[in-house]
């Protein structure tokens, strides 16, 4: 049988409300996908700012009727998290509990929490076992995420994936503690077998700030740490807005 070939979709939206919209209505599709083929839908949430409106989106969705979401098959996971606790600022965790799983009817043992207020190896020991208890990986296996939101930061990093940092080459381990030199801290973050075991990975970039970047990562060459997450067996879905997209040529 021939290798799947990866597929990778840009889609460029007007604007950010458009693009948030056009987020939160791929995430229900995923879901439904998933909960009709499987009978619960995975998805591993992205820190950062942008997800923020998306996140809330989904949550006034549940109070309508054509986009409601049957949460007791929906588990929550974090992509990354700061080696902080919960309750602070910094946390992905908060920020998405702020604008999503605190306003929705989600049982507390669906939200799998990354706990940072741990040391930080520990923290991702912790985590990873999580995930193998989740998904029960056979030998040489990995999770296999219904969805995974990620970000692009300004340098081109997504999850924790920082440039230069140690878990760009991790290639075992399934959650890592990654020493950030320009943060001076650590994070933790899920290692590209695991996203790049997902079935599907949607991208979300806003804002004109991100166009530079997007450009030389879309179309320039494999250098940023976001660049090499490609699904062996699944879809690469860029949403961006047009601010974002505007440098783009293809
Ligand atoms: C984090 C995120 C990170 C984020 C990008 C983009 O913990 O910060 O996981 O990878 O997605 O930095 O962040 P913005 O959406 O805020 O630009």
């Amino acid at each position: 049988m021939t290798d799947p070939i990866p597929s990778r979709e840009i889609r460029i939206l007007p604007d950010a409300a458009t693009l948030n919209r056009a987020a939160a209505d791929e995430f229900i599709r995923c879901a439904r996908e998933a909960i009709a083929a499987r009978g619960r839908f995975a998805v591993a949430l992205s820190g950062g700012s942008t997800p923020k409106a998306v996140y809330g989106l989904l949550a006034a969705d549940q109070a309508d009727s054509t986009r409601r979401l049957p949460l007791e098959n929906i588990h929550f996971f974090f992509g990354d998290e700061r080696a902080v606790p919960p309750s602070d600022p910094e946390s992905n965790y908060r920020m998405a509990g702020e604008s999503l799983l605190s306003n929705i009817p989600v049982p507390p043992e669906n939200v799998h929490r990354v706990k940072a207020e741990l040391d930080a190896k520990t923290a991702a020991g912790l985590y990873q076992e999580e995930l193998r208890r989740f998904f029960h990986p056979g030998a040489g296996e990995w999770p296999r995420f219904d969805l995974i939101m990620l970000g692009m930061g300004p340098d081109g990093h997504t999850a924790s994936l920082f440039p230069d940092s140690l878990a760009l080459s991790e290639r075992s381990l399934l959650v890592m503690a990654n020493w950030v030199e320009k943060f001076n801290t650590y994070r933790i973050t899920f290692t590209y077998p695991v996203l790049n075991a997902a079935a599907e990975v949607m991208f979300l970039v806003s804002g004109a700030g991100k166009a530079e970047m997007l450009k030389d990562v879309l179309e320039g060459p494999e250098i940023y740490p976001c660049q090499r997450v490609k699904p062996v067996n699944g879809n690469l879905l860029w949403m961006v807005d047009q601010p974002a997209g505007r440098l783009l040529t293809r």
